[in-house]
């Protein structure tokens, strides 16, 4: 069953009040509209915050647009944001410069085949100038894709003469990266499944602003080299996993008791519910055929610091994605404390703590 709005008792009709917090966001809920293709070819720019996932997205129904096998449940994250700048006219073929650099190779063909499809929508041929600019290190386990094409789908399609709908903007940015689709939106967002083969139905939705409650998630970094193996062929990987089939079929439980965590605003329900979310996909890829680990010493170490602080009478959860970091989940009052406790593990190279996120936004 969709939980769309049911924390604010808001009907399907009424989620653009909950959408993203920002005018711009809202706009958008307006009719799908086209504007003739103009001459002026003005950059268009959008921000989106990473979110992290409470409930693991872990695996594909359909690759080639990225459906989930299963819903997922995050949280969209305050200050870890690229900003997305699309202009379209001119030049030969897309250029596609991140934080300064020009990309090539497998990249730039991601950008263009994501651009392709803004194209494609729009009825438009020209050439796009992409510029991203990230604060948030790539490539890491940070979700810096997921902000990445949630601030692309904006920027691109605004850029293009499109007004999408939110739910058309999370399945545009959701082509890009799955859990992009999820970044459209701010504070606590659900990602649906899904059951068509289009994916029409496979888009996220949010389920609580981000004032809703207010939380903190402490990110130990304990790693910033770059993971030799992405979510995308993680994912892949997985599948061949004893422990896979297992993992698909809990997740409607667990997201079941996400949402019931939201909307009671309980710490501990949620936090434990995303700590055994994170752990069972991480056990699907110790199992896997070549096994699939992401974590370092230090990640061990700061998991167990976790369990000690929550010995000691701080609610204090973690969770582990595609990469090295653990991400803790806690109230603010106790942030500091978890912080200093993390920063403190041999190996944890830098401690971040970050506030609930809107969603994207039209920037300039
Ligand atoms: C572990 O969205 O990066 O962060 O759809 O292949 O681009 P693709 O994968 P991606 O995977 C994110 C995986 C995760 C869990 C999550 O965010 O739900």
């Amino acid at each position: 069953m969709p939980a769309t709005g049911i924390f604010l008792g808001l009907s399907l009709t009424d989620r653009s009040r909950v959408v993203g917090q920002g005018p711009d966001v809202r706009e958008l809920s307006q009719r799908v509209t086209r504007r003739p293709p103009g001459m002026a070819a003005a950059p268009t720019t959008a921000r989106a915050n990473v979110n992290l996932a409470l409930v693991k997205y872990w695996g594909k129904r359909d690759p080639a647009l990225n459906l989930p096998a299963a819903g997922s449940i995050s949280l969209t994250l305050d200050g870890l944001s690229v900003e997305a700048s699309v202009a379209f006219g001119g030049g030969e073929a897309d250029r596609v410069e991140i934080d300064g650099v020009l990309a090539a190779g497998e990249e730039a063909q991601r950008v263009t085949g994501f651009l392709d499809l803004v194209r494609a929508e729009a009825g438009r041929r020209e050439r796009a100038l992409v510029e991203t600019r990230s604060t948030v290190p790539r490539g890491v386990g940070l979700a810096s894709s997921a902000a990445a094409f949630a601030a692309l789908a904006l920027a691109a399609s605004r850029a293009a003469g499109l007004a999408l709908a939110p739910p058309a903007l999370s399945a545009l940015a959701r082509r890009g990266s799955g859990s992009a689709a999820r970044s459209i939106f701010g504070g606590f967002v659900e990602w649906q499944r899904g059951e068509r083969f289009d994916g029409r139905d496979s888009v996220a939705e949010p389920l609580a602003p981000p004032d809703f409650w207010d939380v903190r998630v402490v990110v130990a970094m304990t790693s910033s080299a770059p993971k030799a193996v992405s979510s995308r062929a993680g994912m892949v990987r997985a599948a061949t996993s004893p422990l896979y089939p297992a993992w698909v079929a809990g997740v409607e439980a667990d997201l079941a008791e996400a949402r019931a965590a939201i909307r009671a605003r309980d710490l501990e329900a949620l936090g434990l519910i995303a700590e055994h979310s994170a752990l069972t996909m991480h056990a699907v890829g110790l199992a896997a055929r070549p096994p699939l680990l992401y974590w370092r010493g230090a990640t061990v170490d700061c998991l167990h610091r976790v369990w000690a602080l929550r010995a000691e009478g701080t609610p204090a959860f973690a969770t582990i994605d595609a990469g090295p970091q653990v991400k803790v989940l806690c109230a603010p009052a106790d942030a500091g404390r978890v912080a200093e406790a993390l920063r403190v593990v041999p190996g944890v190279e830098r401690v971040l703590t970050c506030a609930p996120g809107c969603g994207a936004e039209v920037v300039a």
